[in-house]
Parts: structure tokens; sequence; C-alpha cells
């Protein structure tokens, strides 16, 4: 019989990483489920799932732009089991208070751009160097993360929302990176950037006027989409980054 999966889910109280958790609580094949979340406030789904599967699914509070917090969640993982199987970083920002996506060079600030930096790009590189020893067996496993297609470099025609794009386009460098190393340390490991496509969350909620509707995922369909790619991934697949449909995106 093949062995039940563990799980990590980051950025999981709303949007598309709830989605994960509730999609995946289900899964036979998944032991256990930990799941990250920022302020009890957003995590009412999130917190209803634990009550009703209180022995599969850990839930740990992590604001990720803190590597204290990264290092506790790696600690409280390592207390309960010794591999994953699966990540995936769901934490995202393109506008919060005080911030919006540039238009304009001329909207640009230093401390917008820093915080994109610091939400979209470096928490994956550090949960990458602590999670690392649990990666380090020898069945198959996926360290994810949720990129855009707006970071590709080579497939911007448009422009704009500057920070987004270049918070986006480094976490795909990293992701690359990390790829390179982990295969060296561990060989099993397929490390990913996933595109979801444009889903119905509050992330996309103010940007979605000109979306047609068959284009607007919502967030089932969005995870139905994604695990099918998850799915599919072998090693081969190490260091690469894929849209929702499984086909190949340029970096
Ligand atoms: N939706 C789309 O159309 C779309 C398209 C392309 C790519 N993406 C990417 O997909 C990913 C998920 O986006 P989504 O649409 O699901 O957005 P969402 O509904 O806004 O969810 C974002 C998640 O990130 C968490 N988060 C933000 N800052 C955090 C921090 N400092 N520490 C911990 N958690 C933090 C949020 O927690 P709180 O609940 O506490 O705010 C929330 O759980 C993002 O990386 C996004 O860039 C989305």
């Amino acid at each position: 019989m093949a062995t039940k999966k563990n799980i990590l889910i980051i950025g999981a109280s709303q949007g598309i990483g709830n989605g994960f958790v509730k999609e995946l609580i289900n899964d036979n094949n998944i032991e256990h489920i930990f799941a990250t979340y920022r302020t009890g406030k957003n995590a009412q789904n999130l917190l209803s799932l634990k009550v009703l599967n209180p022995e599969k699914l850990t839930i740990i509070q992590a604001d990720v732009t803190l590597e204290n917090d990264i290092q506790e969640v790696t600690n409280i993982i390592k207390s309960q089991i010794d591999k994953l199987h699966l990540v995936i970083n769901c934490v995202g920002v393109l506008h919060e208070e005080n911030l919006q996506p540039e238009k304009s060079l001329k909207h640009l600030n230093a401390d917008n751009l820093l915080r994109y930096f610091q939400v979209n790009t470096i928490p994956t590189a550090l949960f990458a160097k602590h999670l690392q020893p649990l990666f380090k067996h020898p069945e198959l496993s996926i360290f994810a993360t949720i990129s855009a297609k707006v970071g590709s470099i080579e497939d911007n025609k448009i422009g704009g929302w500057y920070g987004y794009r270049a918070s986006k386009a480094a976490l795909n460098m990293l992701i690359k990176n990390i790829a390179i190393e982990y295969s060296r340390v561990s060989k099993n490991t397929a490390v990913i950037a996933l595109h979801p496509g444009t889903t119905n969350t509050q992330l996309s909620a103010p940007f979605q006027k000109n979306v047609p509707p068959e284009k607007l995922f919502s967030v089932n369909l969005c995870i139905q989409q994604l695990l099918s790619v998850i799915n599919n991934i072998t090693i081969q697949d190490n260091g690469k980054f894929f849209s929702w449909d499984g086909s190949d995106l340029p970096w």
C-alpha cells in the first residue's frame, strides 16, 4: 500500500489556500494536513475545519514575513512527523490598506515595493530553508508556490503592476534556485511554481471587471485544476513553472 501523505498549506485562511485544505481534508491518501493562517479574524472557515477534523488537521498561526514564525511552524511540524510530501505556499498580496498595484512609474514608492517582496517573494525561500530536512526521504514530494503568470518576464506585454510583477518574477528565480539546490540533497522533491489562473478571491476582486466569465475561475475549479497538475508531477518537472492547465509557462 502506498504511504499516506503529509501536507503543509501556507496561507490557508481564505482564497486558494483555504480551498486546498477544504478539498484535501477529505482525501483518504492524506495522513495529516498542517495549515497556517495569519489572524483568526479571517480564518473562521479554517477554524471550523479544525473543529470537524481535530486529528487530521493542525492549524498554526504565522505571519510569514517573520522568519521566527516560519521556524516555529517547522518546529511544530517536526514535533509531529518526520517527512513532508507536499507543501503549497498560497500566501500573496496584490492590494491591502495603503497598497495598490502601480499603473505607472509615478505611483512607485520604496515602501510599497518592499512590501510586495516581503510577502510574495521572501517567505518561500525561508520555508525552503527551514523545511528542507523534512524532504530528505525517498518518496516523491513536491514543494510548490503559487506564483502568477504576470511574473513571467517573457510574457510581459502590457507593463504596470511593477511591485507585484517584480516580486513574482523574483519568486520564480528563487524557485529555480531552490530546485537546483534541493536536487542535490533531496533528490525526490520537485520544486515548482504554479499559476492558478484568475480566480475569484478577495485578491482579484477589484480587478475582475474586464475578465470574461469563462476565464474567472471559482476557488473550487481552481483547486481541481491545480490538483490535477500536482497529481501529474514527476521528478522530471523539478524547476518548472506550470499554468493551471498543466502547460509550461516561460520564466
Ligand atoms: N486570485 C487570483 O486571481 C490569482 C491569480 C494569480 C496568482 N494568484 C496568487 O495566488 C496566491 C493566493 O491568492 P488568493 O487569490 O487566494 O488571495 P487571498 O484570498 O487574498 O489569500 C491570500 C492569503 O495570503 C495570506 N497572507 C497575506 N499576507 C500574509 C502574511 N504576511 N502572513 C501570512 N499570511 C499572509 C492571507 O491571509 P489573511 O487572510 O490573514 O489576509 C490569505 O490567506 C497568491 O500568491 C496570489 O498572488 C492569485
